[in-house]
């Protein structure tokens, strides 16, 4: 139509100033050519670098056997892959659906026909997606304010302070959700005395404790999640992001405990675990195994939190490689950056940059960050 001035793809995210064309690692290829180093890692999702050929392997091997069949279909790739993805988390049993909301929103649902109870309970800062019941129990006003007061009944506590949650009563509640380390309000986490009492409390109640790993899980804390790292086993875990490097993909895991109360009409969805997204999440597991990316990301923490040591950084904070950089100068360091051709993202704290980088990002790509840092903290 004539005269209209939207474009034909909706703008929503302010998107990087390049055209993006080619990955390869952490490496990114723009329209002329250029290479951009990707510390943002297409949002927490390139868990295994931009097409890693393993992963290009396992999904043109898939593809030309069988594209699609629903659950209505008993595959062997996605009993394949639940069985290792139960293995790799220490839960007990998976559905896979297509997204992180979508994954929270049946955990959500899940807790009320569970408990029978209305009410949900979540922490200041914590941010859980889009569809309706994740957007009850998110903090983040300028998605949630046109709808509130059409929400369930929900509470919002203090995150990370043990004392405020000692006196909390929770006997009302059918879950507490919380993002383990939570990203977008700029990489803030508690400490796992804080995540055992929550776990202890949650028991006492009778109220379901969920982790949305959706950022924190497969292997970026240097664990496979963050329930192994902080040694709390919730009742459900929701992951989405980097679990298939990027084919979408969301799985709710849960106990047999919590299990055993749900009924198989209870979850669906048409293209949850279809076979190209679970070899996309065997080759992934395969990767984060083989070439021991837990342990690489441990080591690129301690060589980015020693290297960063009296530059303009003033704290990294954030596990294994899901990392903010706290500084005054955060947005001038960021367009610094982007005109060095590497790309890193914002988050709600404007003191704080966020790294996400692919788990086998390479150690010669954060040393030319560091350089940059320091080049930037020299021109002060
Ligand atoms: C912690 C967390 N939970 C949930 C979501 C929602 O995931 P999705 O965008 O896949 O629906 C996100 C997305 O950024 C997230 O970071």
């Amino acid at each position: 139509m004539q005269g209209l001035m939207i474009p034909s793809l909706f703008p929503t995210y302010a998107p990087y100033p390049l055209v993006m064309v080619r990955g390869e690692g952490d490496i990114i290829f723009d329209d002329a050519g250029q290479p951009w180093i990707d510390l943002y890692g297409g949002h927490c999702v390139c868990s295994t670098g931009h097409s890693h050929p393993k992963v290009v392997e396992a999904i043109h091997r898939q593809s030309k056997q069988l594209i699609f069949y629903s659950t209505a279909g008993d595959l062997a790739i996605r009993r394949e892959a639940s069985d290792r993805l139960v293995a790799f988390s220490g839960m007990d049993t998976i559905f896979f659906c297509n997204s992180g909301a979508e994954a929270n929103e049946n955990a959500l649902k899940l807790a009320f026909q569970i408990t029978g109870r209305k009410a949900f309970g979540s922490f200041q800062g914590g941010w859980h997606g889009r569809t309706f019941l994740a957007m009850t129990v998110t903090d983040d006003r300028k998605i949630t304010e046109a709808f509130e007061s059409i929400f369930p009944e929900h509470y919002q506590f203090p995150f990370g302070d043990i004392q405020s949650l000692r006196v909390l009563d929770f006997s009302n509640l059918a879950c507490v959700i919380v993002e383990p380390i939570q990203s977008m309000s700029g990489i803030r986490t508690a400490s796992s005395e804080w995540f055992a009492v929550l776990r202890q409390k949650c028991t006492e109640a009778g109220c379901l404790l969920i982790f949305d790993e959706i950022q924190t899980g497969i292997g970026r804390l240097g664990q496979p999640f963050a329930s192994q790292y902080f040694q709390v086993r919730p009742d459900f875990i929701t992951s989405a992001k980097g679990l298939a490097s990027g084919i979408p993909i969301g799985a709710l895991m849960m106990t047999e405990t919590a299990a055993q109360h749900v009924k198989p009409h209870m979850l669906g969805s048409t293209f949850g675990g279809g076979p190209i997204a679970c070899a996309a999440l065997i080759a992934t597991l395969d990767i984060i195994q083989n070439e021991k990316l837990m342990e690489h990301v441990t080591r690129m923490h301690t060589y980015l939190t020693n290297a960063l040591k009296n530059t303009l950084i003033d704290e990294v904070k954030g596990i294994g490689l899901l990392l903010g950089l706290k500084s005054n100068r955060a947005s001038e360091l960021k367009e610094y950056l982007l005109s060095q051709r590497i790309l890193v993202g914002g988050s709600s704290d404007p003191h704080v940059l966020r790294l996400m980088p692919p788990l086998n990002v390479r150690e010669s790509s954060l040393e030319i960050l560091v350089e940059h840092i320091r080049t930037l903290g020299g021109k002060s």
